[in-house]
């Protein structure tokens, strides 16, 4: 990309409630077994929040991480962006009470929709901003309290789901380091694939939708499947095109973190070896867009990567959306 100057992470923080629910845990529940849960989806366990808990405290906490990762004071903050499916409520955005948890007086704040895709979503959208000088630090949040809206009467979705936040600061860095190029895209004609049908203007909250637990996830889990595979090798594809950048160059990839054999797929369609892939959903489930700041934080503490290599994001979610980006690791 042409610029005057480049964009990057220089501050990030994560966190993952203290309670974990494993396999052996959900069997009590509804009628599977650990068994099948490794084989087919690959994850062992996950974390929920205290129910007292919501997007914003756990997005808050990952976001102090973030700003003391950078040494940032929080009135530095020009805007504030929060990627959740599971905002505190439809309004004032989760991301308005961060602001305030955070006292970021000075922000700018507010949420986007883009399901599991959200964060890479809302890293395009503080770039830009910075890039286009409107903004110096951004801080963007991935946050979801997924147990909130998950049916833990089936087995078909409560098993695949956890709780997490992670957060990043983005501002101005080295030359030809940070952010290369991203590739967003959304496919609203397959939307239904993945929805929560009651709570909006569709369906508003009434003793029926409660009754027939229209505020919980439903989804056709055998088509978001076949789409995550295809769209996880199209979506990294395009930002190594348009970055210019040979597969062979990739230090990590970090896929969004949903199932073990959508990644095992997509990374054989890409010829990617295994050992450059970040992969933390045995822990945690799928936390939509706090996945990839989780994964992203814990790698880089983990050493996984450091100053001057690139690590490729790619995610995919409701909408349907995918998004990727390339970073060459500025810190
Ligand atoms: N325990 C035991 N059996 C289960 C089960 C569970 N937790 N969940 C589903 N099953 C059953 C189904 O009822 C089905 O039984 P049937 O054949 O008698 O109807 C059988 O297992 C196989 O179902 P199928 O849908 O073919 O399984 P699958 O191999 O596709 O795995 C998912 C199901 C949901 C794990 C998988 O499709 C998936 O991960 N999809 C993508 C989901 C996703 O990533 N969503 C988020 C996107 S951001």
């Amino acid at each position: 990309m042409n610029s005057l100057y480049s964009v990057g992470i220089t501050g990030i923080g994560s966190y993952v409630p203290e309670k974990v629910i494993t396999n052996y845990d959900l069997c009590e529940i509804v009628d599977t077994s650990n068994e099948w849960i490794v084989e087919r989806t690959g994850i062992q366990e996950r974390r929920i929040v205290d129910q007292s808990l919501s997007t914003s405290d756990i997005g808050t906490i990952a976001a102090n991480k973030a700003l003391e990762d950078s040494n940032t004071n929080p009135k530095e903050i020009d805007l504030i962006i929060v990627a959740t499916a599971t905002p505190d409520m439809a309004f004032p955005s989760t991301a308005c009470i961060v602001q305030k948890n955070i006292q970021a007086i000075n922000a700018a704040a507010f949420d986007i929709s883009a399901g599991c895709s959200g964060f890479i979503y809302g890293l395009s959208i503080g770039f830009n901003f910075i890039k286009a000088g409107t903004y110096r630090k951004v801080l963007v949040i991935g946050g979801e309290t997924l147990s909130k809206i998950v049916n833990w009467e089936d087995r078909n979705t409560c098993v695949l789901f956890g709780d997490g936040a992670g957060a990043c600061i983005l501002e101005r860095c080295e030359e030809g380091f940070g952010f290369l190029t991203f590739d967003l895209g959304s496919d609203g004609n397959n939307g239904h694939l993945l929805i929560q049908p009651a709570g909006g203007s569709r369906l508003p909250a009434s003793y029926e939708t409660v009754s027939n637990r229209l505020h919980t996830i439903k989804m056709d889990g055998r088509e978001v499947f076949k789409f995550a595979v295809r769209i996880i090798e199209k979506s990294s594809k395009e930002v190594l095109r348009k970055a210019n950048i040979p597969l062979e160059q990739i230090d990590l990839l970090i896929p969004h973190q949903a199932n073990m054999r959508i990644i095992q797929s997509a990374i054989k369609k890409l010829q990617l070896e295994e050992n450059k892939v970040y992969i933390n959903l045995d822990k945690y489930g799928n936390m939509s867009s706090a996945s990839i700041p989780v994964a992203l934080d814990e790698a880089y503490k983990k050493e996984f990567f450091s100053k001057g290599d690139i690590v490729l994001l790619v995610a995919f979610g409701a909408g349907l959306t995918w998004g990727a980006t390339l970073l060459r690791w500025n810190k």
